[in-house]
């Protein structure tokens, strides 16, 4: 399989380089991709001439981060087969909460052996991911460190969770505790006496799960394939499942995206030929039995009996953690996808933009903006923002230009005479709608984040290394590599560095991979190999307040053979590139959620699925609490005694 010519670095950076009066060798020729290669080298040349004598050199795994980095830590080895948090030197971590720990007022103590409905629906909930941290105002201090944290819970592994669990033996009280350890927890957290903790009688404390009711709003709401038995309005659903990661509004609420919702509903294969039918094949409902077998207690998971329910989920939901009884809200103008994460910022007019990734072998990359504008004046008026705008979904140009296609009814051949009803038919079918722009199809888009420093926009591709094979589409300029196992990152900037426009320039930051094994085609947006460490399947990703990107990994053992870590890069300045690993986590486990609190001062990480292939029978790690069962918790990491800036 050929591999397809990269946009190493985008059309704004080529010009930088073109620009910069030192450059030596500048040579116009008028072929793009000529261009784009020289550019890169004139870059490389102009680091050497900035940076001096300051490169290191040494192993890729002990790469040092040269001091205008801005990042000072010692990097960890890469591990294997360690069953706990590797840190650097001179930091600490802890524990904040785990599964099966109380978060609700009086909630019963963690039993393995007593597991239901009722004791998981106020515990802490299965497989942690998404992180976000919600200041609450402290009579103490100014700086706060009291806080609101929302933490999702993807998925459930029956098999790690109950004893002698098989989908033809589990009971209902397996099923509505897997029921119950999806969804949301939310809980008060504060930091004291040198350590950080969740407070387990707070009153904003909440847990929301697979049977919550919440509401559906926006353009979907009420369409007629949202409408089931239990709920003719089409308004009204019970739960959210699989939230993967998510996002903070600028007016403090939570934002959890609906990832692989499909997997719960069964039996696709019985129900009548037709649009919906072929609807649930897109987003790939399983044919038969589901490999938790919900459908066998609930109706609403079996697919004959109810064929609207999987179009219920998908969406992107929003809750306020500041308001325990508020109820939950599935935000369908966002569209329906397997939504990773919802991650927003505002634009230069004050529309509120939301970026997402749909998370599939070859789906896409989108971006809602809104119709009206955020004020900062009035929280009450930016409530239902989410609720009115354009959704847009992405095409990558060769030449390093892109689009924001819009997902409008009766545009873009979204019309009646296509097949497409309304709005809501397009955001029900939004992959359809998507393939039916020409969209670009993508090596699994996860996170999507805006670096806050720069306003570059950073599009994490996990992996994907079915790109060609069969009838699937060949290599293009933003999916270079067809056997993709080790993923890549994707750097966008905005026409006018304005997040509401509809155009943008984008060139490859990362492909990622063991830098020094040639034949994986890596490339550290221009930086030496000395100073990059081996990196595989990157997935969630935050920024710093120095505009750093920390990168976390979902499957870096079958990747490249270590264990899954967080990683801090430099995204500007002479060192652009630099490439650190900060901490891996435990046997089996990803890493999610990498949240800082607002000074930086602490990091917050999901780690999801410790001791991941092994049962409850024969666990194959014990963290964090050294016996018994892997246990999903939220971890704090920081420098020792809380002094100074994570990373620097
Ligand atoms: Fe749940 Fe795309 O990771
Ligand atoms: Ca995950
Ligand atoms: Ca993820
Ligand atoms: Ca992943």
């Amino acid at each position: 399989m050929q591999e397809h010519k990269a946009i190493l670095n985008a059309p704004w950076r080529d010009k930088e380089a073109e620009n910069a009066e030192t450059v030596p060798g500048k040579n116009d020729s008028p072929d793009f991709k000529e261009v784009v290669e020289r550019g890169m080298q004139r870059r490389d040349l102009i680091k050497t001439l900035l940076s001096g004598a300051a490169a290191v050199a040494a192993g890729s795994q002990s790469a040092q981060a040269a001091a205008s980095t801005g990042l000072t830590f010692k990097p960890i080895r890469l591990g294997k087969d360690q069953d706990y948090l590797d840190i650097p030197e001179g930091y600490e971590a802890g524990v904040l909460i785990k599964w099966g720990d109380p978060v609700v007022q009086n909630a019963p103590d963690f039993n393995p052996q007593m597991q239901n409905g009722a004791t998981q629906s106020q515990q802490f909930g299965y497989n942690c991911d998404m992180i976000t941290y919600h200041p609450l105002p402290d009579w103490r201090s100014n700086s706060s460190r009291r806080a609101l944290m929302c933490v999702n819970h993807e998925y459930t592994d029956p098999q790690q969770m109950f004893p002698n669990w098989s989908p033809d033996r589990t009971t209902k009280d397996f099923v509505d505790a897997e029921i119950a350890a999806h969804g949301v927890s939310v809980i008060e957290i504060e930091e004291f006496y040198g350590s950080w903790h969740y407070n387990a009688n707070s009153r904003f404390n909440r847990r929301i799960t697979g049977e919550t009711e919440m509401l559906i709003t926006g353009p979907a709401a009420g369409d007629m394939m949202l409408q089931t038995t239990a709920d003719r309005s089409g308004t009204r659903v019970r739960g959210t499942l699989n939230n993967c990661a998510g996002g903070q509004t600028p007016w403090g609420t939570f934002l959890t995206a609906e990832e692989n919702f499909n997997q719960y509903f069964a039996n696709r294969a019985q129900m009548p030929a037709g649009v919906n039918r072929d609807n649930m094949a897109r987003y790939g409902t399983p044919t038969a039995a589901s490999a938790r077998r919900w459908e066998r207690f609930y109706d609403r998971f079996d697919q004959v009996k109810e064929p609207n329910e999987a179009n219920r989920f998908g969406w992107v939901v929003e809750i306020d953690p500041y308001d325990p009884n508020s109820m939950p809200k599935k935000r369908t103008a966002m569209g329906r996808a397997k939504h990773e994460n919802a991650s927003s910022t505002i634009a230069k007019n004050g529309q509120v933009v939301v970026y997402s990734g749909d998370d599939e072998r070859f789906d896409y990359a989108y971006k809602f903006v809104t119709a009206g504008v955020f004020n900062p004046d009035n929280r009450g008026s930016n409530m239902d923002l989410l609720d009115n705008g354009t959704l847009y979904v992405a095409r990558f140009n060769a030449d390093g230009s892109g689009v924001w296609l819009p997902l409008v009814h009766g545009t873009g051949g979204l019309t009646v005479a296509n097949g497409w009803r309304n709005q809501a038919d397009v955001l029900i079918r939004c992959r359809q709608a998507a393939d039916a722009l020409g969209a670009t199809r993508m090596d699994r888009p996860e996170d999507v984040e805006v670096n806050p420093v720069t306003g570059l926009l950073y599009i994490v591709c996990t992996n994907n290394t079915n790109r060609g094979l069969g009838s699937s589409p060949g290599t293009d300029a933003a999916n270079p590599r067809a056997n993709n196992r080790s993923g890549h990152i994707i750097e966008v900037r905005e026409q006018g560095n304005d997040h509401a426009a509809t155009t943008f320039q984008w060139g490859i930051f990362m492909l990622c991979g063991d830098p020094n094994v040639p034949a994986q085609g890596t490339y550290f947006a221009g930086a030496p190999r000395e100073k990059v460490s081996p990196i595989g399947a990157p997935d969630n990703i935050a920024f710093d307040n120095q505009g750093n990107l920390w990168i976390g990994t979902d499957g870096m053992e079958a990747a490249l053979g270590w264990q899954d870590a967080i990683y801090a890069c430099v995204t500007e300045g002479p060192d652009r590139g630099t490439l650190l690993p900060f901490m891996s986590v435990p046997i089996g486990a990803e890493t999610c959620g990498p949240t800082f609190t607002p000074d930086n001062t602490t990091f917050f990480l999901a780690v999801q699925h410790p001791g991941e292939g092994g049962t409850f029978e024969r666990p194959i790690s014990s963290w964090p609490t050294g016996s018994g069962l892997p246990r999903p918790a939220v971890v704090f990491v920081r420098k020792a005694w809380g002094r100074g800036v994570v990373g620097s």
